[in-house]
């Protein structure tokens, strides 16, 4: 049991209250940042990692977030207490705030602060991706920083899109050279004779939370792990694949393009890292009931 909870601008309110200015230029222009945490069991996933990113992201817009780290941590904890829900998706997201209509951010005198908590849906048994190799291409950094999470998900929605027109469950988009960068919203892995490479951070990826600690834990398994230029030969060749993102762990990518990826199932290093990042999960996290 719970209910959606929101706090905004210093505010907890409720869903009918929760409204921003139609003059904000998050809404007008997609001037600022967000991330997305995830509770499980009542423990809140990696937070200081995903604290740092958020404040990474504001920093590389150079957008004031009008909180201390452990004040932000503070209201993120008290949305979560608030809701009651023991599963869900977190959304902090820090705009430019209310301004006049030119994009100047000048004209914004306050950043808009706002933390929604959402009940995590129940995922889908069946988590393998079918998938596409998108036209569309990531942004290089100097065109929109890939390495934040802006408000600007154009370039991932359109390949999206593009996917579900093909008939796939997503897309792997390529970077401006033409390496394989990531998923829509996933990092990528691949694994040939039982060596793992994951694309660099030169790819135009955003670096996972989920990613980091994957290759952690491969490490801890003995696994080598490479984070370099990744072609698009390599997927073709894989013997497994997977993507790794906070939205739903780890998920086997069976299929490129209408071919197979290994024998079109999660293979046994997919399955191995998976259950590790699950036993990962029970032993780590922030508590927020306790
Ligand atoms: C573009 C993009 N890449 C990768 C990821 C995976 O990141 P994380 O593991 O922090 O969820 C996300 C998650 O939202 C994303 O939006």
């Amino acid at each position: 049991m719970g209910k959606p909870t929101f706090y905004i601008n210093g505010k907890f309110v409720d869903e009918r209250e929760a409204q921003i200015s139609v003059m904000d230029h998050g809404f007008l222009y997609g001037d600022g940042i967000f991330d997305a945490f995830r509770t499980y069991d009542g423990k809140i996933f990696q937070l200081d990692a995903h604290m740092d990113r958020l404040f990474d992201s504001a920093r590389i817009i150079d957008l004031n977030i009008p909180l201390s780290k452990e004040e932000f941590k503070c209201i993120v904890m008290d949305t979560v207490r608030r809701s009651g829900y023991k599963d869900c998706y977190i959304r902090p997201q820090v705009t430019r705030g209310v301004g006049s209509l030119g994009h100047d951010p000048g004209t914004c005198k306050e950043s808009s602060v706002i933390v929604y908590v959402t009940p995590t849906p129940v995922l889908k048994k069946e988590r393998s991706l079918r998938t596409i190799i998108s036209s569309y291409r990531r942004s290089p950094a100097f065109i929109l920083p890939p390495e934040s999470k802006i408000t600007h998900y154009m370039n991932n929605i359109l390949a999206k899109m593009e996917a579900r027109k093909r008939g796939a469950d997503d897309a792997i988009l390529l970077d401006i050279r033409g390496f394989v960068s990531e998923g829509c919203a996933w990092n990528i892995f691949l694994v040939k004779n039982k060596t793992v490479a994951t694309p660099s951070i030169s790819s135009s990826i955003l670096r996972g939370i989920t990613r980091d600690v994957i290759i952690h834990l491969l490490k801890e398994m003995n696994i080598s792990v490479e984070e370099r230029d990744v072609t698009v030969s390599e997927l073709f060749t894989a013997d497994e694949i997977f993507g790794t993102g906070t939205g739903s762990g780890i998920s086997p990518v069976i299929e490129i393009n209408g071919r197979e990826v290994g024998d079109s199932r999660p293979g046994p290093i997919t399955d191995e890292t998976d259950i590790k990042f699950k036993e990962f999960i029970t032993k780590t996290g922030t508590s927020v009931f306790e």
